[in-house]
């Protein structure tokens, strides 16, 4: 009988834990290692977005291919989720709706509504009564709004509990509190040795590193670029019982998400604070005010929480999955930047095909080498 492949999962975020389950589901024996807790970093911040279309309103390049895939993935793999667990991942197709508060913020959602209604999701474009009825508690000053219906969101910590139970009863060995971890030993076909400050050592196969913004470690490992740094997201969240929003409200300066424990959760900064994740009066002040002039009963109402999370991010924005060539034993599925609750399941679906071997439906599109020099660079970053 062959001995089953090895799988070392690296970080127990959203991505690691996906990835876990995928492996595990594919029939490798998958063990993930975290430093800390699992989804005790941005996985566990962030706000939950399911938004494909207003997270891309620029083109239908690869990455929106990317997350349109994945969104399409989510209604299936969370109902697989939760029927394994019997728990709820908050899954809630509200619809999102894009404001315009100046005549001019039309000129880009035409222009969005021109392209991304051939992707096939339900869009309108809506003057300011439509909108009205479909949001009431939005300010007068809301010209209109570019609707669609097909955006929706996840309760992200909740989400991540649930893919930590689902490996745990699909087999995966996890590990948290590892500490820190040193690449002792890699030769090819003979596979890897890794050692964690305060969990053991580990022999694998295969290693698949989801370690987010903490992932220029590897370049101690091995002679390669991994340009991933950390951006802080702050965050806050009003107590709003009662159900005052309906969908998935963005502007060009923040967004809005109701979530059903009554929270309205608004975010977010895009500041560069290294691995820093305090939250500033700076930064939630700016949501605040925001949160003031766009539903008018927050005015005077401060947030019941506020907090920050680090988004890892590649210099062109892009995620970064595949193989490293000069060591195929490692995978990489890092730099999700705003879409890593969003790309969960196109990730693993990815990455369950590099373990088999297979090259998966957006070829290179998101390997390494497109930051090396000799790489095919898109001319951006
Ligand atoms: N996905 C939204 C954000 O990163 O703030």
């Amino acid at each position: 009988m062959t001995k089953p492949t090895e799988v070392l999962i690296l970080g127990g975020g959203i991505i690691g834990l996906a990835c876990a389950w995928e492996a595990a589901r594919r029939g490798f024996r998958t063990t993930v290692v975290e430093a800390g807790e699992f989804g005790g970093q941005a996985s566990g911040a962030a706000a939950g977005l399911l938004a494909p279309y207003s997270e891309n309103p620029e083109s239908p390049d690869p990455f929106f291919q990317l997350c349109a895939e994945s969104h399409s993935l989510y209604p299936a793999w969370v109902r697989e989720l939760e029927e394994l667990t019997g728990r709820s991942a908050e899954l809630r197709h509200s619809g999102s709706l894009n404001v315009a508060f100046h005549e001019a913020d039309f000129l880009s959602l035409r222009a969005r509504l021109e392209w991304q209604s051939k992707y096939g999701a339900g869009f309108e474009l809506l003057d300011a009564a439509e909108l009205r009825r479909l949001e009431p508690a939005l300010s007068e000053r809301a010209l209109g709004a570019l609707y669609c219906s097909d955006e929706s969101h996840v309760h992200a910590p909740q989400l991540v509990g649930v893919l930590e139970e689902a490996c745990r009863r699909s087999g995966v060995r996890l590990v948290a509190h590892a500490g820190n971890v040193t690449l002792l030993k890699r030769a090819a076909g003979e596979g890897v040795i890794v050692e964690s400050s305060f969990a053991g050592r580990w022999q694998a196969d295969r290693v698949v590193v989801c370690t987010g913004a903490w992932s220029g470690f590897v370049q101690e490992w091995l002679p390669v670029h991994v340009p991933v740094h950390p951006i802080r997201g702050q965050i806050c969240a009003y107590d709003v019982q009662g159900g005052h929003i309906r969908h998935m409200v963005f502007s060009s300066q923040a967004y809005w998400v109701g979530k059903n424990d009554g929270s309205l959760v608004c975010g977010a900064s895009e500041d560069m604070a290294g691995f820093d994740r305090s939250v500033t009066e700076q930064g939630i002040g700016r949501l605040t005010r925001w949160s003031g002039s766009v539903y008018p009963f927050l005015q005077d109402k401060r947030p019941s929480r506020s907090w920050a999370g680090l988004r890892p991010a590649t210099l062109d924005g892009w995620p970064l999955i595949g193989c490293i060539p000069e060591a195929p034993e490692l995978i990489m599925a890092v730099g999700h930047y705003r879409n890593g609750i969003l790309l969960s399941p196109a990730t693993a679906t990815l990455v369950g095909d590099l373990l088999q071997g297979k090259s998966g439906k957006f070829g290179n599109a998101f390997g390494i080498e497109r930051f090396s020099p000799a790489g095919k660079r898109r001319g951006v970053g």
